[in-house]
Formats: structure tokens, sequence, C-alpha cells
């Protein structure tokens, strides 16, 4: 949804399970889409067929990690890694800009205070479901 041209996700990944032997036991599907709902949606239909569903791309990390009911560690977003004082890791006075007058603006990489956001997931070895999933951000020290 609104990344297109783009496959149907769910068809494609339907198509890389199947063709399963290369696989391991251990499956993390980066669900890099826009809408919320989209990787949501992922996450359930690919629940107990994959170690794990995270979300990518719009870089706020939300808080609604779980271990689905089929054993599936699922997150809509992992946030990013990145400035925390910026918009989406861009320096603010150069986006508000852009925003503001409707005119081109080139976004300068903000700087200062990272933040490390993601998720340490556990999975067991032999089924390949999830038994934990913890969300992360942490401060880079220095920053
Ligand atoms: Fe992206």
């Amino acid at each position: 949804m609104f990344l297109a041209p783009a496959d149907c996700p769910f068809r494609a990944a339907d198509q890389i399970l199947k063709s399963g032997s290369h696989l391991g036991k251990m499956i993390v599907v980066d669900v890099h889409a826009e809408a919320t709902s989209e990787k949501i949606a992922l996450g359930r239909y690919l629940d107990g067929r994959v170690s794990a569903v995270v979300g990518s791309h719009t870089h706020v990390q939300t808080a609604d990690e779980a271990i689905l009911p089929k054993g599936t560690a699922f997150l809509t977003d992992l946030g990013m890694t990145g400035p925390k004082d910026s918009v989406l890791g861009r320096d603010v006075e150069s986006v508000l800009h852009k925003f503001l007058t409707g005119m081109p603006s080139q976004f300068k990489v903000a700087t200062g205070d990272v933040r490390l956001e993601g998720v340490l997931i556990t999975v067991d070895e032999k089924t390949g479901k999830a038994t934990a999933i913890k969300r992360i951000q942490e401060k880079i020290p220095g920053s």
C-alpha cells in the first residue's frame, strides 16, 4: 500500500515459503511498508509459519510487540537508528522549510542524541517459534 509498484506481499511470502527447503528453521520477515494495517495483517497471515515479522520504513517505533498466538514474534515498526532531535533522521529546519514554503529543500542529516532502536527476539532453534520479544531503545553514549 502507498509504495507502488509492488507485488502482493502476501502472495510473495506464500511463494517463498512454499519453495521451502533452502530456508532454515528461523525465518525473519522485514515488512518494509507504509501502512500499519498491512504490516499487522501480514504478521497475522504469517503467524506460525515464520519466527518473526517486523516492520520498517516509517521510522517511528511502535509499542505493540507480541508473540502472536501461533508463535511468531511481531512488531509493527522497529523504529530507526539515528538522531532523535529530528524529523525521521533529517534536520528539523530543512524539513520545516519544505512544509512551510512548498519549495524543494535538501534535507540535511540531523546530528546528535543518536538512538538505536529495534528488537531482541529469542527463537527456539528446534521449532523456529519465537519465545520472547523485547523492544530496544537505547541512547548511543557520546552522541
Ligand atoms: Fe523505506
